[in-house]
């Protein structure tokens, strides 16, 4: 199915997000024919550009950082639908005015129907300006019947419990919910879609994806960059905020759900929130034992030597942010009840993965005498989110030989292996579905709530709390060494698929 033709405005056009992200998912999807045959782009911010100023600056983007080459033909076509409005700012009526007026036009000369897709690409201050003039000049209404608007709002969104839910309240006194598209590009990765497709679609997994056969869970998203240049940001932020509200816990609710009804956007959603509502709150106990944080010094990263936090441009060198968190987490629910989940994310850790590791019981009696004198390898179910997408099993295999020796080896499932097309950018597909109305991989406001009224407290804890001896890991290795003991307690140990 293709999209409707409709007018896509960005507001932030010229910001990183649409250079390196939006604009080369907008091209990619245009070269696979994915887009409709009538559409235009138009670009609005600060910046004082004309149209073909716009042109240019994302033909460069779109060489830079694309995953389809650049082709003359194919761009000069796309390039004809792209055009550009130069604001004052996010908050001047008049400029709201001229969109109107411009977007009028466009659906006179793109013919774009009067569908609208308004994408909030913007630092976080500007949302609500940026909302409310859209309402004030009646933009957050279709022009004519049967027409749609539509709004897509990046991260991050809100800093905690309260300011998400003013930010939702503002958003939804000008839009319905129905219109409204929270990004979280996590969702729009395809190892993570495939997560689904993989828990419902085969029926091998599901009827011992409980506590009667897990064990643990673990979900490991390690970067190995640092803070590069968004200290500015970052250093309010940090990584509770930046990666584990959001994109881990998405990861959370996508392993953890119950089957939903169908692949609806509502019936999947609200299977999500149940189990953002019900994992146990963190109380204080649980933010000093079951939560650790920590910050990088100075160390070395893939062989290179590197800065540590408090020395990187624009952190404060007494800086608490935490760049790292490590935290267990349990689901109180029939499924769960008791089974631990890990979660780990950090910054200048040893390399980039993104990792889930379902990790089954032991069998009950251990009859071989190999098993007896060594430890016996659980099965463990690795879901590769990325580098390298895939999935793979581990299970235990008798060595050839005259003796009963196990040994565990890998059962994998490669992307690369099994199609020979390339994996879409996340965004390609999130910008699709936004255009498409689809708003299963969008987060609804009250699961952004219930992921926030979880954070808020470990949050307002740290700040109580006296100021953490930071840094605490070198760059270049796995985090503080506290993250290890978390598990340890339990008996486990952090398990990570090695390629
Ligand atoms: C962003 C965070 O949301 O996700 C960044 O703000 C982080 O700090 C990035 O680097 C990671 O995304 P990905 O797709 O590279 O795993």
């Amino acid at each position: 199915r293709r999209p409707d033709p409709a007018a896509i405005v960005i507001f932030g056009a010229s910001g990183d997000l649409t250079r390196r992200k939006l604009m080369p998912a907008l091209y990619a999807l245009y070269t696979h024919g994915l887009l409709p045959q009538r559409f235009a782009i138009l670009g609005f911010s600060r910046r004082d550009w004309s149209d073909d100023d716009f042109r240019t600056t994302m033909r460069d983007a779109v060489a830079e950082f694309g995953r389809v080459p650049l082709d003359t033909t194919q761009w000069d076509e796309f390039a004809a639908r792209l055009f550009y409005l130069d604001a004052q700012g996010y908050d001047h009526l008049e400029d709201y005015q001229r969109l109107r007026d411009r977007l009028n036009t466009l659906d006179e000369t793109e013919g774009t129907d009067g569908n609208r897709l308004f994408y909030a690409a913007t630092p976080p201050q500007a949302f609500v300006p940026i909302v409310e003039s859209l309402g004030a000049v009646g933009l957050n209404q279709p022009p004519r019947e049967g027409a749609w608007v539509r709004l897509v709002i990046e991260k991050p969104f809100g800093t905690d419990l309260a300011s998400a839910r003013a930010l939702n309240a503002r958003i939804q006194h000008v839009f319905d919910e129905s219109q409204i598209y929270r990004i979280d590009h996590y969702l729009g990765k395809e190892a993570v879609q495939n997560l689904l497709a993989f828990r419902f679609a085969n029926s091998l997994f599901e009827p011992i994806w409980n506590r009667n056969h897990i064990e643990q869970v673990q979900i490991t998203v390690a970067e190995s960059i640092g803070v590069e240049n968004r200290a500015g940001y970052y250093d309010r932020v940090g990584a509770l905020r930046d990666m584990v509200q959001n994109h881990l816990m998405q990861l959370v609710t996508l392993i953890a759900m119950e089957p939903p009804a169908s692949f609806d956007a509502e019936a999947v959603r609200n299977e999500k929130v149940k189990v953002l509502r019900a994992i146990r709150p963190f109380d204080e106990n649980a933010i000093r034992t079951r939560i650790v944080r920590g910050q990088y010094g100075p160390g070395v990263v893939n062989e290179k030597p590197v800065r540590g936090y408090r020395e990187e441009e624009g952190v404060a060198p007494d800086s608490t942010t935490e760049t790292y968190v490590a935290l267990q987490l349990e689901i109180e629910n029939w499924r769960w009840a008791g089974i631990p989940f890990y979660l780990r994310t950090g910054k200048r850790l040893p390399r980039k993965v993104s990792e889930i590791a379902v990790i089954f019981r032991r069998p009950p009696l251990l009859i071989f005498d190999d098993q007896r004198r060594r430890k016996m390898e659980q099965n463990v179910l690795y879901l590769q989110i990325q580098p390298h997408e895939g999935l793979s099993l581990s299970v235990n295999i008798k060595i050839p030989g005259a003796t009963m020796r196990l040994e565990p080896v890998m059962m994998d499932f490669c992307y690369h292996g099994s199609f020979e097309f390339a994996i879409p950018e996340a965004y390609e597909r999130l910008l699709l579905d936004a255009w498409l109305g689809d708003a299963t991989l969008f987060i609804r406001a009250d699961e952004t709530e219930a992921s926030w009224a979880l954070f808020t407290p470990v949050l307002e804890a740290w700040q109580r709390m006296p100021p953490p001896d930071f840094p605490n890991y070198a760059a270049g290795t796995w985090g503080p060494p506290e993250a290890d003991e978390l598990l340890a307690r339990n008996g486990h140990a952090w398990k990570l698929m090695l390629l």
